[in-house]
């Protein structure tokens, strides 16, 4: 019994996949897990709150009162009395709803009350998953530190075939067993929570060199490869020391520690700071070459003739870290190249003293500044090369991040 004395909240919304809640309920308390179900309304109409009642042992939960004796369900209680809250199947409605703090009925209230973990079980058919509301969704709960169990591909309800079949139970039990002892065995374990106890310094975005009060010299990072390195570390149990220039996107999660940086003189000060107390550093900053040899104190005025800027080169940030590295820290870089692509990252891997260096190229469609798709080579130090497909920057971020594992273990 791998989750003896665990105390569960399931619930289950208006989802065809509902019918599978009995047996995770079944599978859950075989465990030894003490399951509390609320279930939504529309979820009553998929399968029925006394098969659920008898299978957890426990009363169903599904209105705020019971209208009989006026007692009171507290959604409060409920979210302070869990281990963990799973919700599954999750409907791309209560997603949407759960994103955005709506509290309409005993679930989304518990939802927001709740203290402990949340882990998300999707089931939908394949055009509402991968439609952009229910994407941006997850990724507003995912930023929130919840765990998405990603549907798989296969067979749907509606009879097209696609991703949005809900987890199997046994797959997701064997993920909460994980969940709850991530040093266990097992590949799932490996998988969610293998950057546990491990403090990552990763950087991202450009950095802005100031050339009077009012101007700066940049570059078109938009730091969303870095961000979503952050989240799948600290989502994978990381600790993560969030080094960034200025960007536009946000990140909040409770095991990442942004600090912000201007110029990359200020870069290069936080990565001294924190580097030797980490495990390893993601480089992703976009970190400039050159910076003005003044700021000029007074805005520039305009004149008739050019103007001239005299510029004097950056620290390599990551030249000084290949240099203090210890052994055992992780090093790795990224390399934007235009021409002579892989012998260019090759290059940079040595004479940075870097365990891997990830290389996207300006030329590859789909891939590059401000966009949410990317396509990198991963290259190791003894010469291997790894070429991925076109992914979204979350599943790139995955795969960095499964590389750096491998490295790690
Ligand atoms: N980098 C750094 N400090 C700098 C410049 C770059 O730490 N002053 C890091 C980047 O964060 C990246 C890697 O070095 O991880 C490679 O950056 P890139 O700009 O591709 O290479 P450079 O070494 O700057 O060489 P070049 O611009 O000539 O291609």
């Amino acid at each position: 019994m791998q989750l003896e004395g665990k105390k569960i909240i399931l619930g289950i919304t208006g989802s065809i996949a509902a019918y599978k809640s009995a047996v995770l309920i079944r599978l859950l308390v075989k465990e030894g897990a003490t399951v509390k179900v609320i279930m939504t309304p529309l979820a009553k109409e998929f399968i029925t709150p006394v098969t659920l009642a008898t299978l957890s042992r426990n009363t169903v939960l599904s209105e705020f009162f019971s209208y009989d004796d006026g007692y009171w369900n507290s959604h409060v209680d409920l979210g302070i009395w869990a281990d963990l809250m799973l919700i599954a199947p999750a409907s791309a409605n209560t997603m949407a709803k759960m994103a955005h703090g709506v509290c309409e009925n005993l679930l989304l209230t518990t939802y927001l009350s709740a203290r402990c973990p949340v882990m998300i079980a999707p089931a939908m058919d394949l055009d509402m998953f991968s439609h952009p509301a229910t994407l941006k969704n997850m990724d507003i709960l995912r930023e929130r530190g919840d765990v998405i169990i990603e549907p798989s591909s296969g067979e749907l309800a509606s009879g097209l075939s696609g991703k949005g079949r809900m987890e199997e139970p046994e797959m997701i039990v064997r993920m909460l067993i994980s969940f709850f002892d991530p040093q266990g065995s097992g590949s799932e374990a490996d998988r969610f929570h293998d950057m546990l106890g491990k403090k990552i310094l990763v950087t991202a975005g450009p950095t802005h060199e100031s050339i009077d009060p009012v101007r700066y010299i940049g570059n078109h990072s938009s730091g969303k490869m870095g961000y979503a390195i952050a989240r799948e570390l600290a989502g994978r149990g990381a600790e993560v020391i969030l080094v960034s220039g200025p960007v536009s996107v946000d990140v909040r999660h409770t095991r990442i520690n942004v600090v912000n940086v201007g110029p990359a003189s200020e870069m290069l000060a936080e990565c001294l700071k924190w580097f030797p107390e980490c495990n390893a550093c993601v480089m992703a900053a976009a970190v400039a070459d050159y910076t003005p040899v003044l700021r000029q104190e007074k805005k520039i005025k305009r004149g008739s003739g050019g103007l001239y800027l005299e510029m004097q080169p950056t620290v390599d940030i990551l030249r000084e870290l290949g240099k203090i590295r210890q052994k055992g820290q992780i090093l790795a870089g990224f390399a934007l190249e235009t021409d002579n692509e892989k012998a260019n990252a090759q290059k940079k891997l040595h004479n940075k003293n870097l365990d891997f260096i990830v290389l996207n190229s300006l030329k590859e469609k789909g891939a590059g500044f401000h966009l949410d798709t990317n396509r990198i080579s991963i290259i190791g130090r003894d010469g291997s090369v790894i070429d991925y497909a076109l992914k979204t920057k979350r599943e790139v971020a995955a795969d960095i991040v499964n590389h750096l594992s491998t490295l790690m273990k």
